[in-house]
């Protein structure tokens, strides 16, 4: 049988819940597509700090580079929010990011035909919406510099940070956007402020110099400030969308309320060879952690994006995918996506419930 080796990440908060269910539904699409894991469990942000010192020791980075894919939950927590900056569970996950050199960051958004009344959208807007945001994911305002604290010239305290691209890491998440585009609906729209970053203005220019490798791709371009009122004015306008690390960040959040809940959004993280990185969009959820609320959905399909966009395990990925759909056929639903009529579980059960849908592959569409 074939056999991969799975760093798995739970980290903090809801991380731990959401990670052991998506390993058992793994397991089960794997034993019956006769692929075999090899789970390599290691520390990652609050949790490493309280064990080692650090968000990100060697040993973890070390053991995910080596690995065939990483599966990580959440992390951060109130615990940590104070800590120094170097000692955060956030700058672990950068670290982390930028260590895999993931600088790809897929985030499909599509709105189930099951789940639209746990849309905050009218139905006529939600329903059919699906789209993918592709966000770069290793430069930008999170990693430029100069950053830090400091004094200004008139002796008031400052925090200040830089937004950076160089040319060159436009051109490679601009040739995954237009190939992502190419294989959706080829269309593709550029999202920036270049009308007032300079950061921006480069990233437009560099957009349109990719674009002509890609002429059977229609581009476009959008300012973020109306992206974001036109995302929830009428999201079906958008197929594919290409933007800039922070902009990604807060749109990918935005977008999956139009699917009904930041529960349901998974992600994929790529660099040019080594492995892929994969997590769901949330975080810890310190607020409803260690109570058996969690929608897990989110991680079982970063599972899936693992198994297709990670190992090229398409068969199993499409096992897994449907066997969400079927769990949600059957009424299943976690509070945050729960309405009138269906069946309102808590994080394990509705992990039991997709493991039943794995194991009959019964799909009703
Ligand atoms: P969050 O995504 O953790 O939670 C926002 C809201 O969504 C909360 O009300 C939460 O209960 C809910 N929610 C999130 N995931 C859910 C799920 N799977 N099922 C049901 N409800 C869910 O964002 P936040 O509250 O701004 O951040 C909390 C902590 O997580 C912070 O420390 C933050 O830095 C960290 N964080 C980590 C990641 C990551 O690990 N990739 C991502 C975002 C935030
Ligand atoms: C995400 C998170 C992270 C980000 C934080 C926790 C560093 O919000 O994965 O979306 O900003 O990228
Ligand atoms: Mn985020």
């Amino acid at each position: 049988a074939k056999s991969y080796n799975i760093t798995l990440l739970p980290g903090d908060g809801i991380g731990p819940e959401v990670i052991s269910v998506a390993k058992n539904v793994l397991n089960l699409a794997g034993s019956i597509e006769g692929i075999e894991f090899k789970f390599n469990e290691k520390l990652m942000g609050g949790a490493a700090l309280d064990a080692t010192g650090v968000p990100l020791p060697e040993e973890t980075l070390t053991a995910a580079k080596q690995s065939d894919a990483v599966l990580l939950g959440a992390i951060g927590g109130y615990k940590w929010d104070k800590n120094e900056k170097h000692l955060k569970p956030e700058t672990g996950l950068l670290q982390l990011r930028e260590g895999l050199k993931v600088f790809a960051n897929l985030r499909p958004a599509s709105v189930l035909p099951q789940l639209v009344d746990a849309s905050t959208l009218k139905k006529e807007v939600a329903e059919g919406v699906d789209l993918m945001v592709v966000r770069e994911l290793t430069g930008g305002i999170y990693f430029g510099k100069p950053r830090g604290f400091g004094t200004d010239e008139n002796g008031n305290e400052i925090g200040f940070n830089t937004e950076v691209y160089a040319a060159y890491e436009i051109d490679r998440i601009a040739r995954i956007a237009f190939e992502t585009a190419r294989k959706r609906s080829g269309k593709l729209c550029s999202v920036d402020k270049a009308n007032v970053l300079e950061a921006s203005m480069l990233w437009r220019k560099r957009v349109i110099a990719i674009a002509a490798e890609y002429p059977d791709v229609e581009l476009s371009h959008m300012y973020v400030d109306n992206a974001a009122m036109q995302l929830v004015r009428n999201p079906k306008q958008f197929d594919t969308i290409v933007t800039n690390n922070i902009f990604g960040d807060i749109l990918s959040d935005e977008a999956s309320m139009i699917t009904g809940s930041i529960g349901m959004l998974p992600s994929a993280s790529l660099s040019s060879s080594g492995p892929g990185l994969f997590e769901p969009i949330h975080g810890s959820a310190p607020d409803i952690a260690g109570q058996d609320k969690a929608n897990p959905l989110a991680t079982i399909l970063s599972a899936a994006m693992l198994l297709k966009y990670g190992l090229g395990e398409v068969a199993a990925a499409e096992r897994i995918e449907l066997a969400v759909l079927d769990a949600l056929n059957r009424g299943f639903r976690t509070g945050d996506i729960y309405s009138d009529g269906n069946k309102l579980v808590g994080c394990k059960e509705m992990g039991e419930e997709v493991l039943k849908s794995v194991d009959t592959k019964k799909v009703v569409s």
